[in-house]
């Protein structure tokens, strides 16, 4: 009788622990100077199978790359995992993880696994400590694949949800999400502001993009807001099942859908994406002057020149059926674009790249020069299917907006001339 009682007494404890039936992990900040790195794997590598992390609010000072391998788990990150900011250190590949394919971008830290959830409360996350890279990079040219980290990086994840989560000052990449299936993001902020008066001005943070999605299926965008110097969000190749909701995008270059077809070897698709609720809109130009494009699409062309992660070129595939629903622009330079020259010189193939059902609903608000949208496509293959439906973007008073077509076809619903 006794015995069952405290079994029925102890299972009641440890279910009411954590939701999950495992054991519950919970760990403070040791403190100004020391290193949080070695009680972080720990606490994962104890309750990351089946249990519950919890990471108390505060700054855990982490020091080098660290994956987390999650499987049936929670992580309660209520504080900030902040990376140290020695340039050098990270630089040395050997410091730095190389999963994603795509432009052999690095990473420093990787969640990996499935059936979990990182939730950080909206009050913690990474603190990437970007401002020194940032001026670092300003004598330094910088190039893809030259390992500056990613942020965030999921990787190989399944049935994966991060809530609630900021990403303080990313050095380049906030997000990418590579070679995973059925992730959603859900409450995501991500700010590389300028804070050094010398650059005042300046786009000192370009590549400090979103997210990045590759190689991934059935991922959910919900409730992001980001400030950054280049692509809000970049889908590139084989992101299928996309769907981005409730967006604001403060600065940089847009939503991007590209480069696609980097690789001549590896064909790109894109297919079934679905954004809707987004907002563009300039911020400070001393923070941050740009604020290219609402939503644009951009392929390689059809030559090769030189190899990635830098050069390349010529890559087949498509983007299909993508609908880009209710969006507000705030002072863009061009709303929506196509081009199909990234990377290229005159005299170049042109691309074989495809654009096709795409669907632009319910666009207002105001860019700040007439070139509301410009579809230049492919000789080689032609973009097909594009329709508008209640595009009301408005140009700089006196000024004629300009809609260019070269190589689209079954356009509809622009209500006015492409020339
Ligand atoms: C982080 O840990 C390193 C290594 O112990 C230490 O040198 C550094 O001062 C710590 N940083 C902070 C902000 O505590
Ligand atoms: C990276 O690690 C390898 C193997 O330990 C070593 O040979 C190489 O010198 C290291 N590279 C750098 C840049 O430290
Ligand atoms: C897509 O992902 C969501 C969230 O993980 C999941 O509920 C849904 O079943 C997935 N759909 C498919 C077709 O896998
Ligand atoms: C981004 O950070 C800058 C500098 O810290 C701050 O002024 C700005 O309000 C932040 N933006 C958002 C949207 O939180
Ligand atoms: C949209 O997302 C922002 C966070 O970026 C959030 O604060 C806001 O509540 C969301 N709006 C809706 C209607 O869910
Ligand atoms: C999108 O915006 C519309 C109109 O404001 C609103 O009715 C709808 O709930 C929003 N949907 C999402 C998913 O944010
Ligand atoms: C495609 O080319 C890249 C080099 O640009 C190489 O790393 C990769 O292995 C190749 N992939 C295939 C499938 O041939
Ligand atoms: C995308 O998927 C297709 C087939 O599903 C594959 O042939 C191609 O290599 C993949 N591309 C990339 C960039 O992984
Ligand atoms: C096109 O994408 C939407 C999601 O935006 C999806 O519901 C629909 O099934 C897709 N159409 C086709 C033909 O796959
Ligand atoms: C823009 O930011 C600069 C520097 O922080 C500040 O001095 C200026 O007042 C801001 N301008 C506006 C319009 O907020
Ligand atoms: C069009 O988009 C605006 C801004 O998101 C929204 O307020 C409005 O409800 C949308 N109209 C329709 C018909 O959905
Ligand atoms: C592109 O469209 C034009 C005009 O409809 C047509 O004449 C041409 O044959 C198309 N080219 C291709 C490659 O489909």
């Amino acid at each position: 009788m006794l015995t069952t009682a405290i079994i029925l007494i102890l299972s009641a404890i440890s279910f009411c622990a954590g939701q999950l039936s495992g054991r519950t992990c919970t760990i403070s900040p040791l403190g100004v100077g020391r290193d949080d790195t070695d009680q972080v794997l720990a606490a994962i590598a104890k309750c990351g199978h089946g249990g519950r992390t919890v990471l108390q609010h505060g700054v855990f000072n982490i020091t080098r790359k660290m994956t987390w391998d999650l499987v049936d788990a929670k992580v309660d990150l209520h504080g900030f995992l902040s990376f140290v900011p020695d340039i050098d250190f990270w630089l040395n590949a050997n410091n730095t993880y190389r999963v994603v394919f795509i432009q052999s971008q690095a990473s420093w830290f990787v969640i990996t696994g499935q059936d979990f959830e990182v939730d950080a409360h909206n009050t913690g996350g990474i603190q990437g400590n970007g401002q020194p890279w940032w001026d670092f990079f300003t004598t330094v040219p910088r190039e893809d694949g030259d390992g500056r980290p990613i942020a965030l990086t999921l990787f190989r994840a399944v049935r994966g949800v991060i809530r609630n989560f900021a990403i303080e000052a990313q050095p380049f990449w906030c997000n990418c999400v590579a070679e995973s299936q059925s992730v959603v993001y859900d409450g995501m902020r991500c700010n590389a502001s300028n804070e050094n008066p010398t650059f005042a001005g300046q786009n000192i943070v370009p590549n400090t993009d979103g997210i990045d999605t590759y190689r991934s299926d059935n991922v959910s965008l919900l409730n992001w807001d980001i400030t950054c110097g280049d692509d809000c969000l970049a889908i590139k190749g084989n992101s299928t099942n996309i769907v981005a909701e409730n967006i604001t995008c403060r600065g940089g270059n847009g939503i991007a859908f590209g480069s696609l077809g980097q690789y001549f070897n590896l064909t790109d698709i894109v297919q079934n994406v679905f954004m809707q609720n987004l907002t563009m809109t300039r911020i400070n130009a001393s923070v941050q002057p740009n604020m290219q494009n609402g939503v644009y699409f951009k392929s390689w062309d059809g030559s090769i020149n030189g190899v990635p992660p830098t050069g390349g070129g010529a890559g087949p595939g498509f983007a299909q059926n993508i609908t880009l629903k209710n969006v507000v622009l705030d002072r863009v330079n061009r709303p929506t674009t196509i081009s199909q020259t990234n990377g290229g010189h005159s005299g170049d193939l042109p691309s074989m790249y495809k654009f096709e059902d795409i669907h632009y609903d319910n666009w207002s608000g105001t860019a700040l020069t007439n070139e509301v949208i410009a579809l230049e496509c492919s000789a080689a293959v032609n973009c097909t299917d594009i329709t508008f439906e209640g595009f009301n973007v408005s140009v700089p008073a006196g000024e004629t907006p300009e809609i260019i077509c070269q190589n689209a076809e079954d356009v509809s619903g622009l209500g006015a001339a492409c020339s």
